[in-house]
């Protein structure tokens, strides 16, 4: 199928008339009357002081919310419908077909910037956006056709649309899968013999989504996304704005061509700095000295073309300035400083002071074809004529608010919203706005926040030789030297054309995450969710351009960013990550997942995240990789090495593992329940393509982790030692490869090796001590070796070992977790099935044969986990040893033992020592505990705990 056919169709279907509709089991005569009715219950609600207190209720007036909202599926505040929507849906969820139906599903990670070529993905843009179609595979993955679900981050509600599209045969076969006549979906998958086969996995079908975001913008984009499109009127009514705006506007964007008789119009006009020479005091115009058209070239430094003195752009190199001049070096050259012009605002009736730009290139369109030309007396008496002209309509005037983001535009002077345009853009885009009915409102936003502004770069570089119009740099309100004044007639025409779809009944409401009191426990079938991370972009800041035109601002008490302006740290974007992940929890309903998508940044924000998942009592199945240059994703070794996107799969636990874990805890059977409980939610094979790889998830040291976290999260004392859990878990679940299964997971474990191999190692990057044991626990399992065969290969692995961490003595590692043989006794069982496998001359010796002694003496082994835990007790008390001298010290901790921290924190925690705890996380580097999930994990609770006694 063609990417654009549904988009294509959409546009030949004919226009419907309105009829009678139904909604929440009451009929109304149409559409409007069911808006009409609901709008009046909205209406009555905003009176309800309890309503309003709701976390994230937008800032703005009652009549705001009520114009922008389309009861009751979209609200520009809480939606106090969703309740009763869920019980519908519920009740209508098609009947399955299958004998006791039981859900069961394994984690599942898939590339998630599939489909940003898709024109429904394109039609408005925002501040990042995880297109329909990946999130299709998800939905298709995790749910049934009529299941619930949730997106609590929705921004341009993609979920929504993706939930829709789950229905369409098409869009589905698009994604690569095949749909039977039934409505069985398949999807190829590789067997155990190698061969491609088509397997069925998933239900064509709609999904409902509940869609929510504390910013009304993304909502109002969000519900358009969601809204079907009846493109013939649309289309009709868009064009007859245009014209209109065209006829009161269109002078303002004429120009004359070079010929000095035809009329042109005007696509774009690009704006220079103006500069004022720190020699002469002359100014000068930026593009005419330093932009090079055709050469592609713009200069940082350059003469000052009227005293000819050597100026730069950029600050002077100090370190060049001090040295010696020599022929290569860059000369010593002063800053320019802004030209600046002064001149009153009708607007808010105040003199202001801007940075002084001047139009030195103008793109128009004469004759059908497009040139570009200086701009002459024409264009300029123009400009002048409308900087005297006022708007007729209605502009948003607020001052814009100061945040993180907010530097550069105060620093030429924009301080007020309607300062981000050129005058006549202003002008013109008023008019369009004030003759924009609510649901066409949004092919104004889809430019009024972007390439309307002031924000367009003009860029000039090896690739654009002559220079091209590039659009804003995401995430910032950058103003450029090089500013693109793009018509915004041009620019409404241009997105007239890209819209059209049927997503409909799908619920968005405007609400903080955090709190979600409108939405029951336990009623959510499935919830994908992209949230801000960290510090990564500011969107409450970056959304004001749209909202002033709205008239309804992001509540920013709420936001879950790191912003220095709201006073946020790393440790209060967790606690509002913590309290998203427990309304999550709260509302999904146990045995279903969560999938959390997670943009590369830093360590610190992926820990944060993680134990604020934990925190709200998720169970993290899995986390994924997703590798950007081979395509596909991989299982992650390395929590701490976030460099790219990560796909998180936690579960919600059923079963009655809850209620049990309630009785269970303080006994060792409840670890054994967890674990029963966790293995089953595990996938039991992960494959990239033919190949078997490890899940990591199954590692006995990972599941000790896990099971801890659970825990300390609950805030019982664990009632196993690391040792007697190894011994324990080797007796009562079954191993294969280093990895443990329940008794049905192994015989599908068996089948699949055998087809496929021994499964893959994942590669380790060793950084401390911890991973450095990982690795030679990977490389002496495969082959056990000596002394003298490990040494140089640990050597090349050292490479990045963390600047904090203690360097350890590779000797010292191994006699503290591996064993070697002297010689004495027979040979351990691990070393001969290696010798026994790889030498002819030593199969089926018995293990006390000399020459079998021999080959095997001094090499290094993994124990059993029998002496193992001899092993760790004593490495436990060696490790503690060294955090006594932790806790005795007076300074910071500069370079130390992670392992030794989290023993003791351990062993603290046990204690109910929490002061302990808290006094040695003082001492150790902020970034360390921020980047280590289980430090952070016991600080955190012993915080919380010493807060409560
Ligand atoms: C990464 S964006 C989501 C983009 C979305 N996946 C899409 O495709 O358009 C994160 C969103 O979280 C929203 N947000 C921030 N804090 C929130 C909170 N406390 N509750 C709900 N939404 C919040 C922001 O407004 C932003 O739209």
């Amino acid at each position: 199928m063609k990417e654009t056919s549904l988009f294509d169709s959409l546009l030949e279907e004919p226009q419907k008339p309105s009829g009678p509709v139904t909604c929440l089991g009451m009929t109304f005569e149409n559409d409007e009357a069911r808006r009409a009715h609901f709008t009046e219950e909205l209406r009555k609600k905003l009176q309800d002081p309890e309503f309003r207190k709701i976390e994230g209720f937008p800032i703005g007036q009652d009549e705001d919310i009520l114009n922008l909202s389309d009861p009751p599926y979209y609200t520009a505040c809480p939606n106090p419908w969703i309740a009763d929507f869920i019980a519908e849906w519920e009740a209508q969820k098609p009947e399955l077909t299958e004998d006791g139906y039981h859900y069961h599903r394994e984690p599942f990670a898939a590339d998630v910037s599939e489909g940003k070529n898709d024109p429904i993905y394109n039609a408005h843009s925002y501040h990042t956006k995880v297109p329909h179609k990946a999130i299709m595979r998800y939905i298709l993955h995790y749910t049934q056709p009529g299941d619930i679900v949730f997106d609590g981050f929705c921004g341009t509600g993609m979920t929504g649309v993706a939930a829709q599209m789950c229905g369409d045969r098409e869009v589905v076969m698009s994604l690569g899968y095949q749909v039977k006549p039934d409505g069985t979906i398949l999807q190829e998958e590789v067997d155990e013999d190698g061969k491609k086969v088509w397997k069925p996995f998933s239900k064509l079908g709609v999904r409902r989504a509940i869609l929510n975001d504390l910013s009304p913008a993304a909502t109002f984009i969000a519900y358009n996304y969601n809204t079907p499109v009846d493109v013939a009127a649309f289309q009709s009514q868009a064009k007859k704005i245009l014209k209109e705006v065209k006829e009161e506007c269109g002078w303002m964007y004429e120009t004359l061509h070079t010929d000095g008789k035809t009329k042109g119009r005007i696509n774009y006009v690009v704006w220079s700095d103006v500069f004022v020479c720190s020699e002469c005091a002359e100014e000068f115009v930026f593009w005419d000295v330093a932009v090079k058209i055709g050469e592609g070239i713009v200069l940082d430094d350059f003469h000052c073309p009227n005293c000819n003195h050597w100026l730069s752009k950029s600050p002077a190199n100090p370190k060049t300035e001090n040295s010696k001049p020599t022929s290569h070096r860059r000369p010593i050259s002063s800053k320019v400083e802004r030209a600046w012009e002064t001149f009153f605002d009708d607007a808010i009736g105040e003199t202001i002071k801007q940075a002084k730009q001047v139009p030195v290139l103008v793109s128009y369109f004469a004759k059908g074809k497009r040139f570009k030309k200086k701009p002459t007396d024409f264009d300029l008496e123009l400009i002048k004529k409308i900087e005297s002209h006022s708007s007729p309509k209605w502009f948003p005037t607020f001052a814009i608010p100061k945040g993180d983001k907010t530097n550069d535009p105060f620093a030429v002077g924009i301080t007020h919203v309607h300062h981000f345009y050129s005058k006549r853009n202003l002008i013109c885009a008023a008019e369009f706005w004030s003759r924009l009915p609510r649901k066409l409102k949004w092919i104004a936003t889809a430019f009024l926040s972007r390439n309307l502004t002031k924000c367009n770069r003009y860029v000039v570089n090896s690739h654009n030789l002559e220079g091209r119009v590039n659009g804003p740099l995401t995430g910032t309100f950058y103003i450029p030297s090089e500013v693109v004044e793009q018509s915004a007639i041009e620019l409404f025409e241009d997105k007239i054309i890209n819209v059209g779809w049927k997503t409909k009944g799908n619920l968005v409401q405007t609400s903080s995450a955090t709190s979600l009191p409108e939405i029951p426990d336990n009623t959510l079938d499935y919830l994908f969710i992209d949230p801000p991370f960290g510090a990564n972009i500011m969107y409450s800041e970056l959304s004001f351009i749209w909202e002033s035109w709205l008239a309804l601002l992001t509540c920013k008490n709420e936001e879950a960013i790191e912003n220095k302006t709201q006073e946020k740290s790393i440790n209060d974007y967790r606690e509002l990550m913590i309290s998203c992940f427990s309304e999550a929890y709260r509302s999904l309903k146990p045995g279903r997942w969560m999938t959390v998508e997670f943009s590369n940044t830093r360590a610190s924000v992926w820990n944060s995240i993680q134990n604020a998942l934990s925190d709200a009592g998720f169970i993290v199945g899995n986390v994924s990789v997703l590798d950007k240059k081979h395509g596909g994703v991989k299982a992650m070794t390395n929590p701490t090495n976030v460099k790219q996107d990560l796909v998180i799969s936690a579960y919600k636990p059923n079963g009655g593992f809850e209620e049990r874990f309630q009785k269970e805890a303080q006994t060792e059977e409840g670890v054994w329940d967890f674990v029963r409980t966790h293995l089953k939610y595990l996938p039991v094979t992960k494959r990239q393509g033919v190949l078997l790889l490890m899940v990591p998830e199954r590692d006995p040291r990972i599941l000790f982790d896990q099971m801890i976290a659970f825990y300390v999260r609950k805030g019982y004392p664990v009632p196993i030692s690391s040792q007697e859990f190894q011994v324990g878990l080797s007796q009562r679940f079954i191993e294969r490869d280093g990895m443990y299964f329940l008794p049905d997971q192994v015989a599908e474990y068996d089948r699949k090796k055998m087809t496929s191999g021994a499964p893959q190692q994942l590669s380790m990057f060793v950084s401390d001590e911890a991973s450095a044991i990982q690795w030679l626990r990977q490389l002496i399992k495969e082959k056990p070796q000596t002394f003298s065969d490990i040494n140089p290969q640990f050597m090349q692995q050292l490479g990045g070992w963390s600047k904090n961490e203690a360097q350890l003595d590779l000797r010292e590692l191994l006699n503290q977790n591996f064993l070697c043989y002297d010689g004495k006794g027979p040979v351990p069982e691990q070393i001969h099935a290696y010798l026994s496998t790889n030498w002819k001359e030593l199969r089926n010796l018995p293990k006390d044969d000399p020459t079998l002694v021999a080959k095997a003496r001094d090499r290094w082994y993994v124990p059993d986990p029998n002496k193992a835990g001899d092993l760790e007790k004593l490495r436990e008390k060696a490790l503690l040893k060294e955090f006594e001298e932790y806790k005795e010290v007076k300074k910071k901790l500069k370079v130390f033992r992670l392992e030794a921290v989290r023993a003791g924190f351990k062993k603290a925690w046990q204690e109910r020592d929490y002061a302990v705890i808290v006094a040695v996380a003082d001492k150790i580097p902020n970034n360390v505990l921020e980047e280590d999930p289980k430090l952070l994990m016991w600080y955190d609770q012993a915080v919380t705990r010493m807060g409560g006694e």
